[in-house]
């Protein structure tokens, strides 16, 4: 895969669905009594892995054209697992799934790829276990073909479920993959269970339950559930991912002569951290037609070239932005003055090193930039030139690294595009379109 220089881009475009709306739609859906309908749902790896995991746990699902169809079991209706759950290269997957497989009566054995194999699992391990579920990790470098016992607090795991009980538990992060797994848990404890956060993340978990019948709610970053008695199946309509839609943000931003309107992207405050900072960056960005859609806020996002300015973004904001860092810390290359990123530590724990990768990738094509222990610092306003990118086989280093070539002087090729199918399987042909010839 090879990118140059554009000129321009405009026009009108959907992204694909939202990747943490779609996977809960999944997994609320198939402990559901009845049918759960699923309307623009993600069809990429990491949410077809949730659909092969539950698979696995007896619960028929049908897929196709953005539509999935799955037939709950109801709470206590999951049978236990044919083989290995293989969550593929999915985080969301694996925590939020064990939040449930830790209400089960029986033993699940989860293991994924490479990436998945380094990722710290011990965050849901201790809640999950002080509730009464047991975990225990297994050496990879044998697995599956012996099973033996390893502390390396990553897949491959085992999870026994137990019974359960209510804890309030304040986690040191604030994560959603964390915050889901104890309430999904807390639905099979024995009373009130409570989860508080440093800073509220994003809070998917807390709407849908809701709207499947659950009794959660939310006092600031504190979430508390009661446990069953049943959920009911919903129909859900899924927006377009917020995540995905900032590369087109950003590449409306960056290239000049570009105008993109992005139709139907969700907007959650616990998500619209880029929204915030495109426009603290001095973006031209409008929200326009703002709804709610199966009880998510929703809009499009229109965006224009603009001249960008350096900003400082951490603290509360930074879980609402998260997974938009690569792609911010390229607009920041592009933005005159200095860009700081800091209260970010977590982004060395996601598909890969983050702060590594981009800053690596980032000089690689002539930026200035230096990696801190908790983000990094970009000297923006230097022009780009292409470079090979080293995406560590992680979406978004790919998606956020073609928004820097498409802006680059030369060429820019990459080790692995494939990777983009993790969340925006049409990611390039979106690109190619969009292009002003
Ligand atoms: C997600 C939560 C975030 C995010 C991930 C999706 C979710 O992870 O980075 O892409 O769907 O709950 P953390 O909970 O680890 O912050």
């Amino acid at each position: 895969m090879e990118i140059t220089k554009k000129h321009s881009f405009r026009g009108e475009l959907s992204v694909p669905g939202d990747k943490s709306i779609s996977h809960r739609g999944v997994m609320f859906g198939a402990i559901a009594e009845g049918l759960t309908e699923i309307t623009g749902f993600l069809e990429g790896a990491d949410c077809l892995s949730t659909i092969a995991c539950f698979q696995k746990l007896g619960v028929e699902i049908e897929q196709a054209g953005g539509r999935a169809l799955v037939h709950g079991k109801g709470l206590h209706g999951l049978s236990a697992p044919s083989g290995v759950l293989d969550v593929g290269n999915s985080g969301t997957t694996t925590r939020l799934i064990s939040g449930i497989l830790a209400g089960q009566p029986f033993e699940s054995v989860l293991d994924g790829d490479a990436s998945i194999r380094k990722r710290p699992m011990g965050r849901i391990f201790t809640p999950l276990s002080e509730m009464g579920a047991s975990f225990q990790c297994l050496d990879a470098a044998s697995f599956p073909e012996a099973r033996r016992a390893a502390d390396s607090g990553c897949a491959p795991f085992a999870v026994r479920g137990g019974h359960l009980h209510g804890i309030h538990y304040r986690s040191p992060i604030a994560s959603a993959q964390v915050k889901s797994a104890v309430l999904l848990a807390g639905l099979y404890a024995d009373g009130v269970t409570k989860v508080t956060e440093p800073a509220l993340s994003r809070n998917h978990t807390e709407r849908m339950l809701a709207g499947f019948g659950a009794e959660v709610s939310s006092d600031g970053a504190t979430a508390s559930i009661l446990p069953g008695p049943k959920l009911e199946g919903q129909r859900i309509c899924v927006p377009g991912d917020i995540s995905s839609a900032a590369y087109f943000i950003a590449l409306g931003l960056a290239v000049p002569n570009s105008e993109i309107l992005i139709r139907n992207v969700g907007v959650n405050p616990t998500r619209d951290g880029i929204i915030r900072a495109a426009l603290d960056m001095g973006g031209d960005l409008t929200l326009l037609n703002e709804r709610e859609v199966s009880g998510e806020p929703v809009a499009d996002v229109l965006v224009r070239s603009s001249s960008l300015r350096g900003i400082t973004v951490g603290g509360p904001i930074i879980p609402a932005l998260i997974d938009e860092i690569p792609v911010l810390a390229v607009l920041a290359a592009f933005a005159e003055g200095t860009t700081v990123i800091r209260d970010a530590q977590e982004l060395k724990v996601k598909e890969s090193d983050r702060i590594a990768v981009v800053s690596e990738n980032l000089k690689a094509m002539g930026a200035d930039v230096t990696p801190t222990d908790d983000g990094m610092v970009i000297q923006g306003g230097k022009p780009l030139h292409g470079a090979r990118i080293q995406t560590a086989h992680d979406h978004r280093i790919a998606m956020a690294f073609c928004v820097a070539g498409l802006n680059a002087d030369g060429e820019t090729s990459f080790d692995d595009s494939a990777c983009v199918t993790v969340s925006y399987p049409s990611f390039f042909e979106d690109i190619e379109r969009l292009a002003a010839r």
